[in-house]
């Protein structure tokens, strides 16, 4: 009993040391935080980017895929404000300081954004033609931009 007592003792500290070592182990709050707002924001715009391409005429309008998109980004558009926690500009990130600075006129801008992506995903539930979408999908790509503008290092 006493001599595992010792040797998971051991075992932990080595794993302490690896990880310290390794500069792994637990990621800080804040880094979950980036990573999490990041990862959301891959997943908006692997989406985003199909729909751009069929707006475009880049690729063959497929209403269905594109409802599927726009019913996702509106989703995903409800999840990243959660991970602008306080001091998480940390690591690797592209987040302005303005963001909490300002972090009203961030939310603000954060609801636009999910007030039109629920409307181009209304809208794309019904629309049998691209052009009758393409005014709604350019206002929630102002949305991104008018965010990225002022809040993104680009
Ligand atoms: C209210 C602000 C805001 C809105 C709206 C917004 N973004 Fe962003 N976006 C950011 C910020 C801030 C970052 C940087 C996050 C970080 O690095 O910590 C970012 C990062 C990204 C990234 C890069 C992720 C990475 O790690 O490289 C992509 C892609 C992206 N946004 C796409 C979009 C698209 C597409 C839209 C609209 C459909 C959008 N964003 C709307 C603020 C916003």
């Amino acid at each position: 009993m006493k001599r595992n007592t010792v040797l998971s003792c051991t075992a932990a500290f080595l794993f302490v040391a690896t990880a310290a070592a390794h500069g792994v182990g637990t990621p800080t709050p804040a880094q979950r935080a980036v990573d999490y707002r990041q990862g959301v924001y891959h997943a908006i715009g692997w989406n985003f980017g199909p729909m751009a391409g069929m707006v475009k005429g880049e690729i063959p309008f497929d209403a269905k895929d594109f409802a599927l998109r726009a019913e996702r980004v509106a989703f995903l558009s409800t999840l990243p404000l959660e991970g602008f926690i306080p001091n998480s500009r940390v690591g690797k990130t592209d987040a302005k300081q303005e963001i909490w600075d300002n972090m009203d006129d961030f939310k603000s801008k954060m609801k636009t954004f999910q007030t039109e992506a629920g409307k181009l995903a209304e809208a794309a539930k019904t629309a049998s033609a691209v052009d009758a979408l393409k005014p709604q999908f350019g206002k929630v790509g102002q949305a991104c931009k008018d965010c990225h503008d002022k809040y993104k290092e680009d």
